[in-house]
């Protein structure tokens, strides 16, 4: 989410020798795994699996983004196309996740509509749905466009939004009526303030608010993506009003003991498994999230 040291961690991690330090060293990798399932496709699915014997759902993300050449956009593709028939063969309960920079907006934004209604073709046919991230906010206006259209024609999709952006609102407006899964979440990058929130208790409030008018779309699936207490405990109180079904959505590897509560609590949850060997942007923000897994990565690479 914005903020100074969302901002300070980001920035650093983009410099070569810091990316070095975690994509070479041992206590690099092993923060990664804590994080990532693993670099294959087998790997993603045996977490899948794993999660749902313990009565979770699973968003299998093969990990890209911003992929610049149309013949690897297509090859993202392929991967997912592949993700989709194995989940479905091996009887996962679970979806896709996709970052259209991935499936080639920015490069040829018809080629990433081409492909999202593919993938989108494919998972209906297996009973799935599709669910789109949401990446920095130079890609937001086109990715609630390509959302739309793929969702007005296949009718299987769903949309990640960010509670620190000012547009949200309006976004939830206008996708709201085309149904499908709305996934609520605070925002993983950093954002200049006049396009997002910087403070946190500013970007929590608007959590709160736009659940609120989520939880009133009784035609969307809510999925309430955060890690806060506070805020699942008013999605508790907010879905008592509710008619139909809504879930939880968490990440792989954070907060389990509340993903074994929730699930305990006989509460839909979906955990988000990424997978795949471009991992180092993915726990970037993962770190950026919180100081004490920089400060972990630190301990462990230069010891005490
Ligand atoms: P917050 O950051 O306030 O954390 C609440 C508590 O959760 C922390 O105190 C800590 O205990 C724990 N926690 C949170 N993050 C942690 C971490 N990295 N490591 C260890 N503990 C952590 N963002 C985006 O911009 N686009 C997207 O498409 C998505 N998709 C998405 C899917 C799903 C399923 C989830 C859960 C999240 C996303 N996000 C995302 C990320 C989201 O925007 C946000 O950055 C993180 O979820 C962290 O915010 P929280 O809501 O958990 O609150």
């Amino acid at each position: 989410m914005p903020g100074a040291f969302t901002g300070a961690v980001l920035a650093a991690t983009r410099f070569p020798p810091v990316r070095a330090a975690f994509t070479r060293t041992s206590a690099g990798l092993s923060l990664a795994h804590r994080f990532v399932a693993g670099e294959s496709l087998a790997e993603g699915l045996a977490a899948a699996r794993e999660l749902n014997e313990q009565g979770i759902r699973a968003s299998l993300d093969h990990l890209g983004e911003e992929v610049g050449d149309p013949a690897a956009c297509r090859g993202a593709q392929r991967v997912y196309l592949d993700c989709i028939e194995q989940i479905a063969q091996q009887g996962i309960d679970g979806n896709i996740s996709v970052k259209l920079t991935q499936l080639g907006m920015g490069v040829d934004d018809d080629l990433a509509s081409k492909q999202l209604k593919e993938l989108a073709a494919a998972a209906g046919d297996a009973g799935m749905t599709v669910s789109v991230d949401m990446e920095d906010s130079r890609w937001t206006e086109a990715t609630v466009r390509l959302y739309a259209e793929a969702q007005q024609e296949a009718g299987n999709l769903g949309l990640a939004i960010q509670s620190c952006l000012h547009r949200t609102a309006a976004d939830l407006a206008a996708v709201a009526p085309l149904g499908g899964h709305i996934r609520l979440c605070k925002g993983a990058y950093a954002e200049p303030p006049e396009v997002a929130m910087q403070s946190k208790e500013a970007v929590d409030g608007n959590f709160a608010l736009l659940m609120s008018r989520l939880m009133a779309e009784e035609s969307c699936m809510p999925a309430i993506a955060t890690h806060d207490e506070r805020l699942v405990e008013i999605a508790l109180i907010l879905a008592q009003g509710r008619a139909n079904p809504f879930e939880f959505q968490m990440l792989y590897g954070v907060r389990q003991p509340l993903q074994r509560r929730l699930v305990e609590a006989a509460q839909r949850l979906r955990v988000y498994v990424p997978y795949g060997s471009q991992w180092y942007p993915y726990l970037t923000r993962r770190l950026a999230e919180r100081p004490a897994n920089v400060s972990f990565f630190l301990r462990a690479l230069f010891g005490g």
